[in-house]
């Protein structure tokens, strides 16, 4: 085995972050590849802090691969909202129903990766943990361990197939999944973007980014173009009987396939050129949202009334599961149309 993938195992040995997900370092139990999976597909939106209740949410609700296969699309897309990126969600279930039909989860990378909704990352993070198969994971965690380690001064998103080459070259193997979680585990705790703890790091000896002082630097990035800005609006009706004015979002597209408050002027597709009833609409201020490609701010217009739209229905809302975007506009109308 090479030196650093020794170094880092040992390291991880005794330093291994405890997740819900994982089975400890030298443990006889496999950890259960649904787990892993479902995990792995969370961590793309976010953090490990913040995918653990949805993670343990999911995985009370949905037990097994199987669950989840059966469950209402209508239920996922509810315990998913917050999360972000809605389309990664109908994926998933796309995934859940194709991992049923089969039977099991594929056990190596060339049949993971056949799977809707599973890329180079999932499955490889998939094979690695789940199966043992040496496959090489690379996210932003391991691009950055490994630019700092050999010192590549290629900026992102060029240097993606040199820093993946070099993280191949990397991988033992002997426990290449607990390798992946070790690489990962590092950069978020001791390789991390703006401070890192070289003084403790277990890759010191190897790192070539140290000595010349370039490790904070590291990895150079292409800047990307400044986000625009979409002004909007939002339309919040409440019945009297405290029914929301809600409309399901088309599946392909922003928010696809969530529920939401009609709207104009943020989200090309699916827009409406004039309120959906005629109301005393009131001004509650604006509220922001960040997309991948975007930022939006958007008035939201409140009112109660019982009138019929012309597009949606009145539904009763759990504010919990609407996105995170339709959740701001909630709060803010509510506050103002909710007796106290
Ligand atoms: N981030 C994404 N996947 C991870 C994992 N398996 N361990 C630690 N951090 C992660």
């Amino acid at each position: 085995m090479q030196q650093e993938a020794a170094a880092l195992l040992n390291w991880y040995d005794a330093n291994a972050r405890k997740m819900p997900w994982r089975t400890p370092p030298h443990s006889d139990q496999r950890p259960d590849p649904y787990r892993i999976w479902l995990s792995e597909v969370m961590l793309q939106q976010t953090t490990v802090a913040a995918v653990r209740d949805y993670f343990n949410r999911f995985t009370t609700r949905w037990p097994t691969v199987t669950a989840l296969a059966m469950a209402e699309d209508a239920d996922v897309m509810a315990e998913w909202a917050g999360l972000g990126y809605y389309a990664r969600a109908r994926n998933l279930l796309k995934c859940a129903r194709a991992v049923h039909d089969l039977g099991s989860f594929p056990a190596t990378y060339a049949d993971l990766i056949k799977l809707p909704g599973i890329g180079p990352y999932t499955a490889a993070a998939v094979a690695s943990i789940a199966f043992d198969e040496p496959a090489t994971v690379v996210d932003g965690n391991v691009e950055r361990v490994i630019a700092r380690l050999f010192n590549i001064h290629t900026p992102l998103p060029s240097a993606k197939p040199e820093l993946t080459a070099l993280a191949t070259t990397l991988t033992p193997q002997s426990r290449p999944g607990d390798y992946a979680q070790a690489v990962m585990d590092l950069g978020a705790t001791i390789c991390t973007p703006r401070n890192p703890a070289c003084g403790i790091c277990p890759l010191r000896p190897f790192c070539a980014a140290q000595p010349q002082g370039t490790q904070t630097s590291l990895p150079f990035k292409t800047p990307k173009p400044e986000k625009p800005t979409r002004q909007g609006t939002l339309w919040l009706a409440r019945a009297p009987d405290g029914k929301w004015l809600v409309e399901e979002r088309p599946t392909k597209g922003l928010l696809g396939g969530t529920i939401g408050f009609p709207g104009n002027g943020w989200d090309t597709k699916s827009h409406h050129d004039a309120a959906p009833i005629t109301a005393n609409w009131q001004d509650m201020g604006q509220i922001k949202h960040t997309f991948t490609h975007f930022h939006a701010v958007l008035t939201v217009l409140a009112a109660t009334t019982s009138a019929q739209p012309d597009h949606g229905m009145f539904q009763p809302v759990n504010p919990e599961n609407l996105p995170t975007l339709m959740r701001k506009a909630y709060d803010l109308a509510s506050a103002a149309l909710l007796p106290r």
